[in-house]
């Protein structure tokens, strides 16, 4: 295939994200995974992801590809934010399978190729807000978690929906310190879960999802902050009651059950009203809900958000 890039990138400035943006522009299809293969780059070594664009889209700046996946929290390769990208290589991607289970009239055991092939793929850019006050924009590949909910039939006794990822501290170095209670678990009461903008993961950039941001399937909220996104996921369990989830469990006072993204509700140690977009100098200020108010806030009518943050 006969690969094309704009004229005004010189050829020593190609990355992984300049060939992804090149390809918005230039050029519909599927070029990216060859383009990298032609440049060895091992960041583009992932396979690439054909995805539809998707309505879902905010037009700020993306966050470049390679903070996307050199910056990290995923306490299970460590607690820095360079460990991720150092240890996960150390996770297996394949075999893997996901359960879904509890609530349900069809609990089923996904194998992560079936799961990826359940729905058609589409690319959303939603902006990701961590807790401790940064925030990247990111280009996700997946389906709504949704989707394969409704596959597998909840009762009317799934009220919430549990999160849990992968415990194997062979894989995951991070694990052999008790940080947190593992696996990491997270969830979402199911209205939450079966609201069109929560996203099953499974690529970023055009690609498969690196190792440090979730291989190889995760959950994305994007109203919701950072942490509600629980990665490397094996089991989805519907419920009745409020699931107890990791960060809960290590902090109450400190991390709710919803964390919504909120500028006027503190954390109890530092302010939210501000954000630090990565890349850029100046803190600009956080957005109710991460700026997708007008999608999510009747989720939330008549709920003091700040007794249950
Ligand atoms: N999922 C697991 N399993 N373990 C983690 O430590 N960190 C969370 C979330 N999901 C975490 C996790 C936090 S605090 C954030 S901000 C996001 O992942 C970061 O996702 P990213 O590294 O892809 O930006």
């Amino acid at each position: 295939m006969l690969i094309k890039r704009p004229d005004d990138i010189a050829p020593s400035e190609i990355t992984p994200e300049a060939i992804y943006r090149a390809r918005r522009h230039f050029m519909q299809g599927a070029a990216l995974g060859a383009a990298g293969l032609l440049l060895g780059n091992a960041e583009a070594e992932a396979a690439a992801l054909a995805a539809r664009p998707s309505p879902y889209r905010v037009s700020d700046d993306l966050t470049p590809l390679k903070d996307v996946t050199s910056y990290n929290n995923f306490y299970e390769f460590g607690v820095n934010k360079d460990d991720p990208a150092a240890n996960a290589h150390t996770l297996r991607t394949r075999p893997w399978s996901v359960r879904i289970e509890g609530e349900v009239l069809k609990p089923r055991t996904f194998d992560i190729d079936s799961l990826m092939k359940l729905a058609p793929q589409e690319e959303r850019i939603y902006r990701l807000r961590c807790v401790e006050g940064w925030s990247m924009v990111i280009p996700w590949i997946g389906y709504s978690l949704a989707t394969l909910l409704k596959q597998v039939e909840p009762t009317g006794n799934a009220k919430f929906v549990e999160f849990v990822s992968l415990k194997d501290p062979q894989q995951m170095p991070g694990q052999r310190d008790d940080v947190l209670d593992w696996p990491y678990r997270e969830g979402l009461r199911i209205d939450e879960a079966m609201h069109p903008l929560t996203l099953l993961t499974f690529g970023l950039y055009g690609q498969t999802l690196p190792n440090q941001n979730g291989a190889p399937v995760r959950i994305v909220v994007p109203w919701k902050y950072g942490f509600k996104s629980a990665k490397s996921i094996v089991a989805i369990r519907l419920v009745k009651e409020q699931p107890l989830t990791s960060w809960m469990q290590a902090s109450p006072r400190e991390y709710g059950f919803y964390s919504n993204v909120n500028p006027t509700v503190d954390h109890p140690r530092w302010s939210q009203a501000k954000e630090r977009r990565i890349g850029e100098f100046f803190k600009r200020d956080t957005l109710m809900f991460n700026g997708y108010g007008e999608q999510v806030a009747k989720l939330y009518t008549g709920m003091d958000l700040r007794k249950y943050f």
